[in-house]
């Protein structure tokens, strides 16, 4: 039996996931939103250009949480993206609103399912997925942590020259402007960041990617990045549907690792077929600590506003 994954809001992120997922048949895929005829036009498009590339996925478009039933996995797109000038944070209400009604829904239908949010602010939004379905913890990650680190990837590449296959960067925290790129575990082919580079180059580059989201935000003028974004969730659909025990940087809820409680927040997770089966710790500095912290008080900040 083929997997099936449904992502609710078949906008720019939402449609693209489905896009990349179809094109490795990962899933039979089901796109969800509130506008009319636009996901079913969607979908029959991608699904009639599957044939064009050989691949047997089955691919739907609904205004109906109906069709999402059995789903396997649940990805929450669904919500209002970022204009130029507004933070993430500004979004926080308008899309709590979306982002419950897509998890109540979806629940019901798809019991067994894992959750993978996208919706910002997403550390907040995957704490509000996790509360209205009342699944365990691990079934439920934020996808930011691959993004921001995949930036941050991209611009050493542009920086040295040096394929992104060799480059390593790991970005934890909250996915907001105080996210905490960790220069001292990143390295291209081994080779420590810090050494490879001026240090005020890596300055640079650490100031670009914890505005990365913005940069594209100022440039698209009309909505916000979905090329980065779903290709890094179709990372952790694949990681989940075959069971990889695949180590990414991913929100997930904190028990008192990284000295953090009753939060989301970006860490290394193992993501596997039961969704994150591990958070793995680094050593961190207390500088490096304190960065995490100020972070995470942004996010719990958040968190409370809803009153959950
Ligand atoms: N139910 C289903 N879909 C909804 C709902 C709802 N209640 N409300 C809005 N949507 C749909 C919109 O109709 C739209 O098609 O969500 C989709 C969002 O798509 P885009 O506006 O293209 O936004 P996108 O760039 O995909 O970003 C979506 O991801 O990165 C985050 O900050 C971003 O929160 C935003 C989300």
């Amino acid at each position: 039996m083929k997997n099936k994954v449904s992502i609710i809001g078949a906008g720019m992120t939402g449609s693209t996931t489905a896009h990349w997922l179809a094109e490795r048949e990962l899933a039979d895929i089901v796109l969800v939103d509130i506008v009319e005829g636009m996901p079913q036009g969607k979908a029959l498009d991608l699904q009639e250009a599957l044939p064009v590339i050989g691949k047997d996925v089955s691919v739907v478009g609904s205004n109906s949480y109906e069709a999402t039933a059995g789903s396997d996995i649940v990805v929450i797109t669904a919500g209002l993206p970022r204009k130029p000038g507004m933070s993430r944070d500004d979004l926080l209400f308008a899309n709590a609103d979306i982002v419950r009604k897509a998890a109540e829904e979806t629940i019901k239908y798809s019991p067994e399912a894992i959750f993978i949010i996208l919706t910002n602010p997403l550390d907040v939004m995957a704490y509000l997925a996790m509360k209205v379905t009342g699944v365990a913890p691990h079934r439920v990650v934020g996808q930011a942590g691959i993004l921001d680190s995949a930036r941050m990837r991209a611009f050493v590449a542009m920086e040295l020259g040096v394929s992104v296959e060799n480059i390593h960067c790991y970005v934890l925290g909250g996915h907001g402007d105080e996210m905490v790129p960790l220069t001292r575990h990143s390295n291209v082919a081994g080779v420590p960041l810090e050494k490879a580079m001026p240090a005020d180059r890596l300055a640079a580059i650490v100031d670009r990617t914890r505005k990365g989201g913005g940069e594209i935000v100022s440039l698209l003028k009309t909505g916000s990045a979905f090329y980065a974004p779903s290709i890094a969730i179709v990372q952790m659909v694949d990681a989940i549907l075959k069971d990889k025990h695949l180590v990414v940087p991913a929100a997930a809820y904190l028990q008192g690792e990284y000295g953090l409680k009753d939060i989301f927040f970006g860490v290394p997770v193992q993501l596997g077929r039961r969704g994150i089966e591990k958070v793995w710790e680094y050593e961190l500095t207390e500088q490096e600590l304190d960065a995490l912290r100020k972070s995470a008080a942004g996010v719990a900040e958040n968190i409370a506003k809803l009153n959950l």
